[in-house]
């Protein structure tokens, strides 16, 4: 199979604008991107960056001012109805459901609006709250859910259809460590074992961390990295080898010439005798290189360890600032 026919999201110059009483918001400002199919794929990006207009546009809940999308082949301007056919949303940020009915009424009133026939509607509701552990909560009131319930039950509506490809808005904001787990859990086995793609809006740099197979990380509209969270860790050169050696080397004009290092820095610890030295490299065999250039050079690798990058870190070589901040100058 070629990597065209399996794409379910193709996104391509994607431009979106509204009209403010300031004058033009550039939302989206030409996106491209494609999306695998039985990937997670994240869209990452702090508060304003175009995150929730993109996935209100592939699931057709809004327009764009410019470019196309494809979701499983159909414009989602000009083929909406065949989209809606074959994809779902949810957003966590709404955790939408009908207040004064149970929950399972509530997953069963969207399974008829998709048309399910009766006993396929109540197979999917038993094992999607399996899946999800809502079976105990079923028949509790809507309202009555806690926040982390009445999330489950969101999700768990975001797949009632079967569907094909599912966008999710901030999928476990606000939720306790343990209940955001078992959401990304179940998210992780319906794309590998059921095969649906599933894109993720979030700020969430644990979430994609966690689950995303590849990112795209936006910011003022505009995608500025793409890749596995593996890849952008890796093209940011983050601190990838820190030593400890003693005596604190005079200089560390021996790790320049190791190829495949791209720079160091060191601090020394006079009273223990050691400087810390974190050196950033292309390849494992570049950090073996700075360890044997260290040794040869007289000096003792007392300890040495890995350090990966974090995509809070990639973020910050990126942007400039980390997400808390930029959340804080958009709060203020
Ligand atoms: N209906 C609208 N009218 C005017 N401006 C809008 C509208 N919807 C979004 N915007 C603007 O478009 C930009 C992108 O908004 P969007 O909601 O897509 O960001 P986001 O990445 O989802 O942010 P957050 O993390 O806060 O959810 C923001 O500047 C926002 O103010
Ligand atoms: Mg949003």
């Amino acid at each position: 199979m070629t990597r065209e026919s399996t794409r379910s999201v193709e996104v391509s110059g994607l431009k979106r604008e509204f009209k403010s009483k300031s004058g033009p918001v550039v939302a989206l400002d030409g996106v491209s991107l494609d999306v695998g199919e039985g990937e997670i794929f994240g869209v990452l990006g702090p508060n304003g960056a175009g995150k929730t207009t993109m996935i209100r546009i592939l699931s057709t809940l809004l327009l764009p001012t410019g470019g196309a999308a494809k979701v499983m082949g159909f414009d989602v301007e000009h083929e909406p109805e065949k989209v809606r056919r074959v994809i779902n949303m949810a957003s966590g940020a709404e955790k939408a459901g009908y207040d004064f009915i149970s929950a399972k009424r509530n997953l069963w009133f969207f399974s008829q609006l998709y048309g399910m026939p009766s006993a396929l509607a109540e197979k999917r509701i038993t094992e999607l709250s399996e899946t999800l552990g809502l079976t105990k909560y079923l028949d509790r009131k809507f309202y009555a859910l806690s926040t982390g319930y009445r999330q489950r039950a969101t999700i768990a509506r975001a797949f009632i259809n079967d569907p094909k490809v599912v966008f999710l808005d901030e999928p476990t904001i606000g939720l306790d460590v343990m209940t955001a787990r078992s959401i990304r859990d179940f998210l992780r086995s319906e794309a590998s074992k059921n095969g649906r793609t599933i894109m993720l809006a979030t700020h969430n740099m644990a979430e994609v961390e966690a689950i995303c197979d590849r990112v795209a990380i936006i910011d003022k509209g505009k995608i500025i990295a793409a890749g596995t969270p593996e890849e952008l860790k890796r093209r940011l050169g983050a601190p990838a080898l820190v030593m400890e050696v003693s005596p604190p080397p005079k200089d560390l004009e021996m790790l320049r010439l190791v190829a495949g290092v791209k720079g160091f820095t060191s601090s020394a610890d006079d009273e223990r005798e050691l400087s810390t030295i974190q050196v950033v490299v292309e390849s494992d065999a570049a950090s073996k290189g700075a360890l044997d250039a260290m040794t040869a050079s007289g000096h003792k690798v007392v300890a040495s360890w890995r350090k990966e990058a974090t995509l809070e870190e990639v973020f910050v070589a990126l942007v400039g600032s980390g997400f808390k901040e930029r959340e804080e100058e958009v709060g203020s």
